[in-house]
């Protein structure tokens, strides 16, 4: 919450901490009301500081009661301004005895210490912490914590902290204690407790070292029917790290407890992992495969932070990618590893480009474009953005990409050899990757300082005499807020040459042989890369597997593509051949539409798409994949001035005419990619599902009897959500007379499932006919609320995000819309607001007369009363840049 004017805090100011805490002693009085935070710290002068003072933050507590090595200290021993107390003469060694009450239940956060159902819960990162005690809440000072909880023994039955367990029993008045002890020295985000009424499921689990770990998976009553898929993937999560990075679980119990009240994913404090409830529960009646392979990611990613992030951690939160970054990369190479076929692995890879096309790109094209490890922030919580996970992700796979799987696992060990416990830089990853390899990494530097998606463009030129084939790789990156100009990157361009009959051509470049796929370094401004010995004119397959995030330019033809389309061996690379043939067709009926001129779908395109959609010997996922158009958001961003209303009927238009055009075919496939028997959420199957309810939405694009029948039997019949969720999606999208029915029964038969409910209005916030006055009124619904961050999400973000052509309605009710409910959320949780207001990013893209509007709304938000840094940081860089 903003206490003064917001401050920009610049990475170049980071200074070491005056004093270290070596531990760290806790004691917890809980109460809704009022709970006493007693605490006792061993300090000592960092000898690495010149600094003379203690510092220390807090937020939102009253202070009760302060000693130094036994004796109080009063004001003027110490001082208390914005958020900081600083006690300016102190000794070497320093025990500190510090008292404050905190108010739980009134805390609407969800940072700190909180209420939710009844139950107590912490979110300490980024600087949390800071709501609970006075500390120096910054991850470079670490210490080692023990924690004493008391609570009321019959309300709050269960009382969890970090490491493990030493001591429980009974006090006077129904009370009851439980005494933690975490034996790793930590930062202070890393803090948890948990006092509740919950209940576990519960299992030992060997060790590569031979040892038993307990694992637990913590859930509210009448939930023990859905932790099963969690902790399957804990299992699996532990095993995974320990063969593919030969990292152990280093404590004897690992905890995983959900919470439906939780502003991100899930946290990965240590032995104690916290998630939002959408990342834990899960059985084949109320969860989509999407959920699943989203529980299996959240799982993994939270244990796999257990060393990277947790043993190793930040030095600052510039560093957040250090342990952001690597820990997606980590998450993802598991859900590949899982699914453990080529195709299955690729198939990831795509979703994973997918999303950053839809998400990171604009956001580094945006007001608040900034590097993966950022040079300044106002509120550090806004920096948890995909730029900091997923471009992060992307720059951690490209080590793997320029040093191979075995050179990546040797920086690794290097990297855990040197810095095991310690708080440390992006510089000290990359260090660890180059010296292990006696690599030179310097320019790959740039990846962390420089903002932007550079471009890559590329041209070919093939010389029959020769048999060369010259391939000129250019790369420029644009302009960012602060940053005009930028130095090239280390760029690793996977490249393969497909011959007329479609298989990769032997290569040679720069006298070296490859398989069919080279990794090519574009390290200048340009290069010409030579291949030899190519025997025929070539089709290039450029940037295989996604190989660096950057856009690619090439004047590929549509005879150029079709080829790729149908015979890449690089199934990335296929499936962007068809990316790009959609794409330009998609922009052309966009103007088509713009101009009110006819809308026309060429044969070439659809005849692609058939091939693919009926070709049994590609995987079910894949041509799901291969079928699925690019988004509106993503035509939005290839455009100069956006028209999402136009964008929005070509697509709906090229929807319907595939429909149309592949009717026969898309029954054949939906009834040979049916999936009988129980539901199985592995890889298999879940693509089989994608194909069926993709077949069964381009039907419902192009509606007729049959297909409102088809989508009507799915919805009655669904023998688990997946197969439910897709069929009322397209009786909502057609438009069918069956939907308001359908809705209603799905509302009545989930009503006492949360998340289940927050798929109802989700649905109803991305339907095409949903406009601003329906998500108004659905907002009066009793089961609404916007204290609850998925409820919010659900409805509000969905609307915003993924309804560009209601969201924004030529007379600008939803930009008021959107407003409005940014400054009722930041009232209730700043973090939430922060991120319902990144909405508006893409302001400055769309028609003067809905820039207008939008400018409008922004500075309405911007000129509220007492508005949060969070959200204040948000719309002052909208409004800037
Ligand atoms: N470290 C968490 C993760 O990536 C992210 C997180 C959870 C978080 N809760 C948060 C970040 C609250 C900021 C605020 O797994
Ligand atoms: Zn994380």
């Amino acid at each position: 919450m903003r206490t003064d004017t917001p401050q920009t805090i610049y990475r170049k100011d980071y200074t070491p901490p005056a004093y270290l805490v070596d531990t760290v002693e806790l004691g917890f009085d809980l109460d809704p009301e009022t709970t006493i935070v007693a605490s006792r710290l061993t300090m000592r002068r960092n000898p690495d500081s010149t600094e003379a003072g203690i510092e220390l933050y807090g937020q939102n507590l009253k202070l009760v009661a302060l000693r130094m090595n036994g004796a109080t200290l009063r004001e003027g021993d110490y001082r208390i301004s914005s958020n900081v107390l600083r006690i300016s003469k102190a000794p070497d060694q320093v025990t500190l005895e510090i008292e404050t009450l905190t108010s739980p239940a009134q805390n609407t956060t969800l940072n700190g210490l909180y209420v939710s159902n009844g139950n107590f819960f912490t979110q300490c990162e980024a600087e949390g912490f800071r709501c609970i005690t006075y500390f120096p809440d910054r991850p470079d000072v670490m210490a080692k914590y023990t924690v004493m909880l008391r609570a009321d023994k019959q309300k709050y039955p269960v009382l969890l902290s970090n490491g493990n367990l030493v001591e429980a029993g009974d006090l006077p008045d129904g009370r009851h204690y439980a005494k933690w002890e975490d034996p790793f020295k930590k930062p202070s985000y890393l803090f948890a407790l948990v006092a509740a009424r919950l209940v576990c499921q519960e299992e030992t689990f060997k060790l590569m070292d031979g040892r038993d770990a307990l694992l637990q998976v913590w859930v509210e009553d009448g939930n023990l029917d859905k932790t099963d898929y969690a902790m399957q993937s804990l299992k699996n999560s532990i095993r995974w790290d320990e063969e593919r990075f030969g990292l152990e679980l280093d404590l004897d119990r690992f905890m995983i407890v959900a919470v439906s009240d939780f502003n991100m994913g899930a946290m990965e404090n240590k032995g104690l992992n916290i998630f939002n409830t959408k990342f834990v529960l899960a059985n084949s009646r109320v969860a989509t495969d999407v959920d699943y392979a989203g529980i299996e990611a959240v799982v993994g990613h939270e244990y796999f932070h257990n060393w990277t992030g947790n043993r190793v951690t930040c030095r600052d939160w510039f560093q957040l990618s250090l342990k952001e970054g690597l820990t997606v990369f980590r998450d993802q190479e598991f859900s590949a590893d899982m699914i453990g076929t080529d195709s299955g692995r690729a198939v990831t890879r795509i979703e994973q480009v997918r999303t950053l096309r839809q998400a990171q790109f604009p956001e580094d094209a945006g007001p608040m474009a900034h590097p993966v490890r950022p040079d300044s922030f106002v509120e550090i919580n806004n920096f948890y953005t995909v730029t900091v996970y997923e471009k992060g992700a992307e720059v951690v796979r490209m080590y793997q990409t320029l040093l191979g799987r075995d050179g990546f696992r040797k920086g690794m060990d290097l990297y855990f050899k040197r810095h095991d416990e310690q708080a440390v830089e992006c510089d000290d990853f990359r260090a660890a990757m180059a010296d292990a390899n006696g690599r030179d990494l310097a320019q790959f530097e740039r990846w962390y300082s420089q903002a932007g998606t550079p471009v890559l463009t590329a041209s070919g030129k093939y010389d029959a005499r020769w048999l060369t084939f010259e391939l000129t790789l250019s790369q420029s990156c644009p302009a960012t807020p602060g940053q005009p100009d930028k130095l090239p990157f280390h760029i690793p361009v996977a490249v393969g040459l497909l011959g007329a009959d479609g298989k990769d051509l032997p290569l040679t470049v720069g006298g070296k042989q490859h398989g069919g796929t080279a990794v090519l370094e574009l390290t200048e401004a340009s290069q010409v890369f030579r291949f030899t010995g190519v025997k025929e004119e070539p089709t290039p397959s450029i940037l295989r597997d996604f190989s660096a995030p950057v856009v690619l330019n090439y004047p590929y033809t549509d005879d150029e593509l079709l080829h790729l389309f149908s015979h890449d061996s690089d199934p990335v690379n296929r499936w962007e051949a068809g990316q790009r043939l959609a794409m330009e067709r998609l922009l052309k009926l966009t103007a088509a539409s713009a101009h009110g001129s006819k809308q026309e779908l060429d044969d070439t395109f659809i005849e692609a798409m058939r091939k693919i959609l009926v070709d049994e010997s590609l995987d079910a996922a894949f041509r799901e994949n291969a079928l699925l158009l690019p988004s509106e958001t993503m035509v939005a961003e290839q455009m100069e001035v956006v028209d999402p209303q136009a964008i929005h009927r070509a697509r709906q238009f090229m929807r319907r005419v595939i429909g149309e055009r592949l009717r026969a075919d898309l029954h054949a496939q939906y009834d040979a990619n049916l999936t009988p028997g129980d539901y199985s959420p592995d890889a298999i199957s879940a693509g089989k599902r994608g194909l069926k309810n993709i077949a069964l939405a381009y039907l419902s694009a192009a509606p007729d009897e049959h297909s409102d029948a088809l989508a009507r039997r799915q919805f009655d019949e669904a023998g688990n959500m997946t197969d439910r969720v897709a069929a009322l999606v397209s009786l909502i999208h057609s438009e069918s007379a069956g939907a308001a029915l359908a809705l209603e029964k799905f509302y009545d038969e989930f009503d006492n499932e949360a998340l289940v409910i927050d798929k109802w209005f989700a649905m109803q916030a991305a339907a095409p006919g949903t406009d601003v006055a329906m998500v108004r009124s659905l907002m009066r619904h009793p089961a609404f609320t916007l204290k609850n961050p998925n409820r919010a999400r659900s409805l509000l973000f969905n609307f915003a995000n993924g309804n560009p052509a209601q969201f924004h309605a030529p007379d600008g009710s939803g930009y008021a819309y959107w407003a409005e409910q940014v400054m009722a959320l930041d009232k209730l949780n700043p973090q939430v607001a922060a991120r319902l207001a990144r909405s508006m990013d893409r302001w400055r893209r769309y028609s003067p007369a809905l820039q207008a509007q939008m400018k409008t709304a922004l500075q309405k938000v911007a000129g509220a009363p007492k508005l949060s840094n969070d959200v204040t940081e948000v719309i002052t860089k909208a409004l800037s840049n």
